[in-house]
């Protein structure tokens, strides 16, 4: 039992970083072209579009944004969840961006370490 406890504190973390780690790499794939996601794509993106930093630095409900994002402005367009109908007075286009579920998950992680690494709370 004890060594299960140590075990799963040991661990945690590890999982928290490895959903942040893979909301990285979708956000660079799917979002980037867009949104500067981090330094690593500061000269990509759109300069219209805010960059995930000025999100969660600029707005206090930006986790929720996060959460929600595809519903909101101008991502219903673009973007698709597995199993998550579009808003119904949508334009149907093809969306260039699929994501599943658990990549959701994995994007909100990813907010929360960049919201981490600017002094963020959620
Ligand atoms: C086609 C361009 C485009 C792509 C691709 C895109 N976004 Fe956005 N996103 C925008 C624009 C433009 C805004 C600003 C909308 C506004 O100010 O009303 C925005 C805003 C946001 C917001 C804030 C929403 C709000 O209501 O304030 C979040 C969170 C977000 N995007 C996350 C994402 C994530 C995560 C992805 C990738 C899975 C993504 N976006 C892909 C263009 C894009």
């Amino acid at each position: 039992m004890q060594a299960f406890i140590l075990w799963a504190l040991a661990t945690a973390p590890a999982a928290a970083q490895d959903k942040a780690e893979r909301g990285f790499e979708i956000a660079r794939a799917q979002c980037a072209r867009c949104h500067i996601v981090d330094e690593s794509n500061r000269f990509t993106g759109i300069s219209s579009t805010p960059s995930f930093k000025t999100l969660v630095t600029a707005l206090d409900d930006w986790h929720e944004r996060f959460e929600t994002f595809y519903a909101r402005n101008p991502h219903p367009s673009v973007v698709r969840v597995e199993g998550i109908a579009p808003p119904k007075d949508w334009m149907e286009i093809t969306p260039s961006v699929r994501l599943a579920v658990k990549d959701l998950d994995a994007i909100t992680a990813l907010a929360e370490r960049i919201a981490a690494e600017h002094g963020r709370a959620k």
